[in-house]
């Protein structure tokens, strides 16, 4: 047998497909090579190339690879009880069944610990070959303390990690307002972006409060507990907090809400670096959903809580207009017939119905995200592509090696869709998923397309009609990310971060 490798032009190449990317919509050929993005050529001129592969996309749409910087993987229980059902191989398993080839997850940092670093170091021992798609780190700070605050600068000039979060809820993370304003003082001078999630704890502990003592404890009045107000409130100090420290940029994270879209609208109309996201959440369900029959309701508790339709429409309306630069899926997943880790953790003997109180905070999205916008028909395709892929490269610092398809600059992250002639009419089931949490809020629900092919650097890992998952879980690397480039996220910050206090 000859054994001799036979080298080839290309790797991969990609016929008869139209690219969209963030700015244009276009028949090309792509071919790839060592990984990158190698050339766009004229549809159809590279149909006989010399190439290992050729995939003929058969007039179908080609996306770049999704870039989901909002994924929650093996977290401990800080959002409640419970913890993570998908570890990393799981959890980056289903990303690219869903068209996804990039995370940005979490290390979190509890209260009880000093470091970040420590909080990073645990977190990669987590990932490292063990995930399906190329990943990255935000670290979520629960313990602002000075040696925290000091290894910001080390974070993002040695280890390419240029984001945090912090929070204004859970009673394992929540900062007060001196701890975010240290925070975001430290993040100025170090060039990170801050994420806020942003909800008024103490309020919402006295609304479940209030609601208890009236024994209101089943999963719908978690909606309840979470009023938009809270959320509204808590996003205009955010956006206060910011604008005291020089006008820090920061990034709403998972807005849910027309009150706090239109804060976050007016602010950015004032010219102020603030950022948000919205997460399919807030687009495809409603707090009905937690009224379902039973503790059935609990598969949709997640923080802030499902609004109504007319917040989805406003929503959508920020996607649309710009408010929003990003679409992320808050993947959370916790097991719901699961009463060690899941979100039954809370049925207990005095409370065997439930109680939202204790109910792990958070669903599973990260598969889903892309085929139900894309979908959806509700964006034009050109938008879908900026907010879930290159909007987020640009605001987490991988643009332009992840989000784009430049050629020799752009890693080979593709995603091929089906062709009108094959699109599927897909009846989303949580047996077709392949995350390992055991349901999914979308049961049921059908989408007009879902992603055929995968690429990952040019490796197919993802072919629906043949395999499904090729990938393997140690081929996903660990991305070193940059300072946003998103607009004018640092244009106006000097390289020191200086911050006037005595010219406020
Ligand atoms: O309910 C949610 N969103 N859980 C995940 C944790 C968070 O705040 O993002
Ligand atoms: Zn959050
Ligand atoms: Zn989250």
């Amino acid at each position: 047998m000859n054994t001799e490798a036979v080298s080839h032009e290309f790797d991969l190449v990609i016929t008869n497909g139209v690219c969209v990317t963030a700015g244009d919509v276009a028949p090309y050929d792509i071919a790839i090579k060592d990984g990158k993005i190698h050339l766009l050529a004229p549809s159809g001129s590279l149909s006989g190339a010399d190439a290992a592969r050729i995939i003929d996309a058969e007039g179908a749409y080609v996306t770049p690879g999704g870039v989901d910087c909002h994924v929650h993987l093996e977290e401990p229980a800080l959002f409640g009880r419970g913890s993570s059902s998908d570890t990393y191989e799981t959890g980056t398993r289903s990303a690219i069944a869903g068209g996804c080839t990039t995370i940005v997850a979490f290390a979190p940092q509890n209260k009880a610990e000093p470091s970040l670093l420590k909080a990073l170091a645990d977190t990669h021992i987590k990932a490292r070959g063990n995930s399906y798609c190329d990943y990255g780190f935000h670290i979520m700070v629960g313990n602002p303390s000075e040696q925290a605050l000091s290894e910001m600068k080390m974070l993002v000039e040695n280890e390419g990690v240029t984001s945090i979060k912090i929070y204004m809820t859970y009673t394992a993370l929540q900062l007060r307002d001196d701890q975010i304003l240290s925070v975001l003082l430290k993040a100025r001078q170090t060039r990170m972006l801050t994420m806020i999630h942003a909800e008024n704890g103490d309020v919402l502990n006295w609304l479940t409060d209030q609601l208890e003592s009236q024994n209101l404890v089943a999963p719908e009045f978690h909606s309840s507990s979470r009023p938009p107000i809270l959320e509204t409130e808590a996003t205009n100090r955010a956006i206060a907090l910011s604008s005291l420290i020089s006008n820090t940029p920061i990034l709403l994270v998972h807005v849910s809400d027309p009150g706090a879209t239109l804060r976050i609208r007016q602010a950015q109309t004032n010219g102020q670096p603030i950022f948000a996201e919205t997460c399919p959440q807030y687009l495809f369900l409603t707090r009905d959903d937690l009224n379902a029959p039973g503790f059935e309701g609990a598969k949709c508790v997640c923080s802030p809580p499902p609004r109504d339709k007319a917040s989805q429409d406003a929503i959508w309306t920020g996607l649309s207009n710009g408010t929003f630069a990003v679409l992320s899926s808050d993947h959370c997943p916790f097991n719901y017939d699961d009463a060690e880790q899941g979100k039954k953790t809370c049925i207990t003997a005095e409370h065997p119905a439930g109680r939202f109180r204790e109910i792990p905070n958070g669903i599973p999205g990260v598969e889903t995200r892309l085929p139900l916008v894309f979908s959806s028909g509700r964006l034009p395709l050109t938008k879908f592509v900026e907010v879930s892929s290159t909007g987020p490269a640009k605001l987490y610092g991988l643009y332009p090696r992840k989000g784009a398809l430049l050629p020799g600059v752009s890693d080979a992250d593709l995603v091929v869709w089906y062709p009108e002639a094959r699109r599927p009419d897909t009846i989303v089931s949580n047996a077709m998923l392949h995350h390992a949490t055991d349901y999914t809020p979308y049961e049921g629900r059908k989408v007009a397309n879902w992603p055929r092919y995968t690429v990952l650097r040019g490796k197919v890992v993802w072919d629906r009609d043949n395999g499904g998952v090729l990938g393997q879980k140690s081929f996903g690397q660990f991305v070193k990310r940059g300072p946003s480039s998103l607009g004018r996220v640092w244009e106006t910050v000097d390289e020191q971060g200086e911050f006037d206090v005595a010219g406020l």
